[in-house]
């Protein structure tokens, strides 16, 4: 069986999840990288990660590497590879590079370059060319450049596996569920224990743990994978994929709960989880965190609070994380408390002890996962 050089991408600071997670679905070695984890897989590993990683974002195939020290060398490198074997020339494709390098310019000129030697070659084949289609095209090339080395990928995915398709409108806040997954794996939360999140927005926490606790596969109602595109796909083998996906499905009791205070957001969520068929499972309510308190004594209570990157002002935001503070310090008391922040100074007004706290990035975002463990009068 043919084994291909793959590479999964995920949200910086989770790359040691996203390692166990492969081994759980595939059960192969893997190299953990920064910002991704690399692995050899057949095209049923692919197939199988694509529809089953929560953690992972854009799986990637490697089709070469090569050295280039101008942008030239550049050009034969892209036009020597069989581009009109992978690319129809009725199909579109699209390209994204990604440049750390002082000899080849940055972005533009050289992905202009690319594009160029890709056309001219199944031009020159086939006496007909592909169009390129930025926003949803039918084949995703991925380029690194590292100094003189230069990696090529086609992306299995396509559109990030974060676009898990549960989604009926955008929350202007919400946190990509490939990193929400990924925080949900990095708590001590416990499946069977409650999990609360009181500034919940769109849901994601609480639909992604659902999806975690009855093992229901991440791209469930997801309709599209670039691999459907290639000519080798084998549909067979991927229906296969999906029916052993579905049947694992096991709707194990689930204690989930999430409030936020606009009503909206909270209509956002019950949307999602019709979708997902979960309803059900998740209680969902329109409420100020500070009127919230469990009828649990242990759980896990986790938030993605606002940030001021995206939304809220700085002072308002002050008082509102020492508020959450202080509530969850009298309210929760039995829990673990976590707060996923990208703004640092803001955790300061939390005014709980922190045990620990981990570096993830948000895209660009440097953010933290705070863990306060919640006892009883031992602040
Ligand atoms: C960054 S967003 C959370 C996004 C969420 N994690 C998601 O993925 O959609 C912060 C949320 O906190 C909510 N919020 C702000 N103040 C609140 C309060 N006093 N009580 C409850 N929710 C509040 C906002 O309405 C917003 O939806």
């Amino acid at each position: 069986m043919n084994k291909y050089e793959c590479y999964l991408t995920c949200p910086r600071g989770l790359e040691n999840i996203l390692s166990q997670e492969i081994s759980e679905i595939i059960n192969k070695k893997n190299i953990i990288d920064n910002g991704g984890v690399k692995f050899n897989g057949t095209k049923e590993d692919i197939y199988k990660l694509n529809y089953h990683s929560r953690v992972g974002m854009n799986l990637l195939i490697k089709l070469f590497d090569g050295n280039a020290n101008n942008i030239d060398e550049l050009y034969q490198l892209i036009y020597q590879y069989k581009w009109e074997m992978l690319i129809p020339t009725n199909k579109t494709f699209s390209i994204r590079t990604k440049i750390n390098s002082k000899i080849i310019p940055k972005q533009n000129f050289t992905t202009l370059k690319i594009k160029d030697a890709i056309v001219d070659k199944i031009q020159k084949q086939m006496g007909s060319r592909p169009s390129i289609d930025k926003k949803s095209p039918h084949f995703y090339i991925t380029v690194y450049i590292k100094n003189n080395k230069i990696s090529i990928f086609i992306n299995s995915s396509g559109k990030p596996l974060f676009m898990r398709g549960y989604r009926t409108k955008i929350h202007k806040a919400a946190i990509n569920e490939s990193l929400a997954s990924g925080i949900l794996k990095s708590t001590n939360w416990l499946k069977e224990n409650i999990l609360y999140d009181p500034m919940c927005g769109s849901g994601t926490f609480l639909l992604e743990a659902a999806m975690q606790i009855f093992n229901m596969p991440a791209g469930i109602v997801r309709k599209q994978y670039a691999f459907f595109n290639f000519s080798d796909f084998d549909n067979n083998l991927w229906e296969l994929i999906r029916k052993e996906g579905m049947d694992n499905i096991n709707y194990n009791k689930a204690i989930l709960q999430g409030s936020d205070i606009i009503e909206k957001n909270i209509e956002l969520c019950i949307e999602s989880a019709k979708k997902l068929g979960i309803e059900k499972y998740i209680k969902f309510t329109r409420s100020d965190f500070r009127d919230i308190s469990p009828n649990k004594n242990k759980g896990t209570v986790l938030i993605n609070p606002p940030y001021g990157h995206r939304i809220g002002e700085i002072e308002k935001l002050q008082s509102l994380y020492k508020d959450y503070g202080d509530h969850i310090k009298n309210n929760f008391s039995g829990f673990d408390g976590y707060i996923f922040t990208g703004n640092l100074e803001l955790l300061k007004y939390v005014g709980l002890r922190t045990k620990r706290k981990i570096i993830l990035k948000n895209g660009k975002i440097d953010c933290r996962l705070a863990f306060y463990p919640l006892k009883k009068g031992k602040y």
